[in-house]
């Protein structure tokens, strides 16, 4: 299998505590392109086009710095074929979403991808709702207990969380590496509201890179509502799956992720 790439040399996880990382931090900002629904389309005829395998390399081709995929427990869009053979084929590296509970838990060990983000799976939703129940001792265990294992097998293990100061601090008691924001609610939101989520995100990411968690974010982020994300200094990757597909469907992926990838270099520059 293709080693993965080890993601503390890449540039964007750069070392806390060093002029060089304030430097890198207020100018990098990763692109994680989430192909999911390159899957749904082939799985809309159950066939093999199009193949999420080669989305990936359009997508790195346009200058994505990672490729997202969410295996869930259903198989609805990603299949187990994909992500392996994307292990073997990515040049950049793959974060593979899960949900703490599922039986792929076991193939993100034998996997080990280069990065994990542990979500919340629920059968008859249309994407991930929410970020993960952290606020009962029982769900912190049960999350804990699935990044326990991720990590003990060498992945950079994230959880997607709701930009709540009590989600952050029981990541950090986990002992996790870093924490993927829910955008979703700023995404949905308009004017006045869109501005306090908005705040909402900036305190969490401040608070969660305070406590030395990396801080990604996504869901819902659009070519129109990105920046004001992607300024935010502590965040640091971003996860990027419909507006980019559906573009894709347009212009093409390459493109696609090119503009979307010059987006976020202007609104770090
Ligand atoms: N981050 C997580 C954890 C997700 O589950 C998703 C959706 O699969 C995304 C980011 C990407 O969201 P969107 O497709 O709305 O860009």
């Amino acid at each position: 299998m293709r080693a993965q790439p080890d993601p503390s040399a890449s540039e964007g996880h750069a070392q806390t505590g060093s002029l060089q990382f304030v430097l890198k931090a207020r100018l990098l900002m990763r692109l994680y392109v989430n192909i999911d629904h390159v899957a749904t389309v082939r799985q809309a005829r159950r066939t093999d086009e199009p193949d999420p395998v080669r989305a990936a390399v359009l997508a790195e081709l346009g200058g994505a710095d990672g490729i997202t995929v969410h295996l869930r427990e259903d198989r609805r869009h990603v299949q187990d074929r994909d992500v392996r053979i994307l292990m073997e084929t990515a040049r950049t590296g793959i974060n593979l979403e899960l949900a703490a509970a599922s039986e792929v838990l076991a193939l993100a060990e034998a996997w080990r991808p280069m990065q994990a983000t542990l979500v919340p799976e629920k059968r008859e939703e249309v994407t991930t709702e929410g970020g993960l129940a952290l606020d009962t001792p029982d769900a912190r265990r049960h999350v804990a207990a699935a990044a326990d294992r991720l990590k003990a097998a060498g992945i950079r293990t994230s959880l997607f969380i709701d930009p709540d100061p009590e989600a952050v601090r029981a990541s950090v008691q986990m002992g996790v590496d870093a924490v993927e924001l829910h955008t979703g609610e700023y995404a949905n939101t308009r004017g006045a509201e869109r501005d306090a989520q908005l705040g909402r995100l900036r305190r969490a990411a401040s608070l969660g890179r305070s406590l030395g968690l990396a801080v990604h974010a996504g869901h819902g982020l659009t070519y129109e509502n990105v920046t004001p994300v992607a300024v935010v200094p502590e965040i640091e990757e971003l996860n990027i799956g419909h507006s980019i597909i559906s573009r894709a469907v347009l212009v093409g992926l390459e493109r696609a992720t090119r503009e979307m990838a010059e987006i976020l270099r202007r609104a770090r520059a």
